[in-house]
């Protein structure tokens, strides 16, 4: 059995229909915290199959361990954290507790009872401000954010329990920009409260809850101005977190992949492509710069296929179809 943290969430949530899809048992601890039940119930009814789902914060040891002790636990793949990088600057020990506190929980449980297979849900953020593009795994890693800082010093410590115990198996994923949601329309990227990331904001806009985009920045050193991302289909990103699995099934050791399609979008190349694949209009305001924003930042793939035969398939018109297939059939998320 596979236990997902954080399996409500946007990506969990699609890993598990992938894992379920797969043939695997899978269970679902989340404190809902940004997610709602609502899309576990989608989980069962896109997938046909059931799964046990524990209402338990990390933070919560004893509530964790139980997860262990009822169920048969094989491996986890680890979701659940706070994951906004504005919030996390001005509620830093919230974010340290919650994602750090809440792992330590996680791997000493793990540790005594003996599950040692981890795949960790880490970020392209650890690169910081990239020397050049595109990045690989052995390149610097500095954050700007404690969000950010909270992924690498996790990473730290999957490496330093390795170092302790080299019976552990430990996939750390670095995501870049994960966007897109499930083809049926029933799954999607439903944040809770007022979205920072570009791609609920241009839904948002869409959807005509906020009257326009604004593009963050036109005068980078970038082919139209804008910042350039690695945008990576999230359905592209679950298969990513199943080849990651079987190497963890295979392999003992600390493991690092870019999970990324290897090519960099701007803002500008989005918005057109958004607009032009689902026939709608994104009124737009050019700002200065977002404090903190880096200009370029996209992957270098070549580890994770090579080493798990995985790459990523689908391109960015259809991220852009599939997310507005989602907000069209679902204009309140969740919620509806
Ligand atoms: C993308 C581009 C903005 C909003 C963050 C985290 C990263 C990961 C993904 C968790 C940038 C521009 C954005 C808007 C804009 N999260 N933009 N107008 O900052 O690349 O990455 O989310 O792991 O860790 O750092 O994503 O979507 O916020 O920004 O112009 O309203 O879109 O300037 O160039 P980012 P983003």
């Amino acid at each position: 059995m596979i236990l997902i943290t954080g399996g409500a969430g946007f990506i969990g949530s699609h890993t598990a229909v992938a894992l379920l899809e797969a043939g695997y048992e899978i269970a679902v601890l989340d404190n809902l915290s940004n997610s709602s039940e609502e899309s576990l119930k989608r989980i069962k009814s896109i997938t046909g199959k059931d799964f046990p789902f524990y209402y338990v914060d990390l933070l919560d040891y004893v509530a964790t361990d139980r997860v262990f002790r009822e169920n048969k636990i094989d491996a986890v793949i680890h979701f659940a954290g706070l994951k906004a990088v504005g919030e996390s600057v001005t509620m830093p020990l919230e974010y340290y507790h919650n994602n750090i506190t809440g792992t330590l929980n996680l791997c000493m449980i793990m540790k005594r009872r003996g599950v040692k297979k981890l795949v960790f849900s880490s970020s392209a953020t650890v690169y910081g401000f990239a020397e050049k593009v595109p990045v690989t795994e052995d390149m610097p890693t500095s954050t700007t954010n404690p969000y950010g800082s909270t992924k690498l010093m996790i990473e730290n410590i999957l490496k330093d329990l390795f170092v302790s115990d080299g019976d552990w198996s430990i996939a750390l994923l670095r995501y870049f920009n994960p966007i897109g949601a499930h083809k049926s329309g029933m799954l999607g990227e439903n944040p809770n409260g007022i979205p920072n990331n570009l791609m609920p904001r241009i839904c948002s806009v869409v959807l005509g809850k906020m009257d326009k985009m604004t593009i963050w920045g036109t005068d980078y050193e970038t082919h139209d101005g804008t910042g350039v991302r690695d945008y990576i289909h999230v359905l592209d990103l679950a298969q990513g977190h199943i080849a990651a699995l079987k190497k963890c099934d295979s392999d003992k050791g600390v493991f690092t992949y870019n999970l990324g399609t290897g090519t960099g979008y701007s803002v500008l190349d989005l918005l057109d492509t958004f607009s032009r694949v689902n026939n709608v209009e994104i009124p737009r305001v050019s700002m200065p710069r977002r404090p903190g924003d880096v200009e370029s930042l996209y992957a270098d793939c070549t580890k994770a296929k090579e080493e798990l035969g995985w790459e990523a398939k689908l391109g960015l018109e259809d991220m852009c179809r599939d997310s507005y297939n989602f907000i069209i059939k679902n204009p309140k998320g969740y919620n509806n």
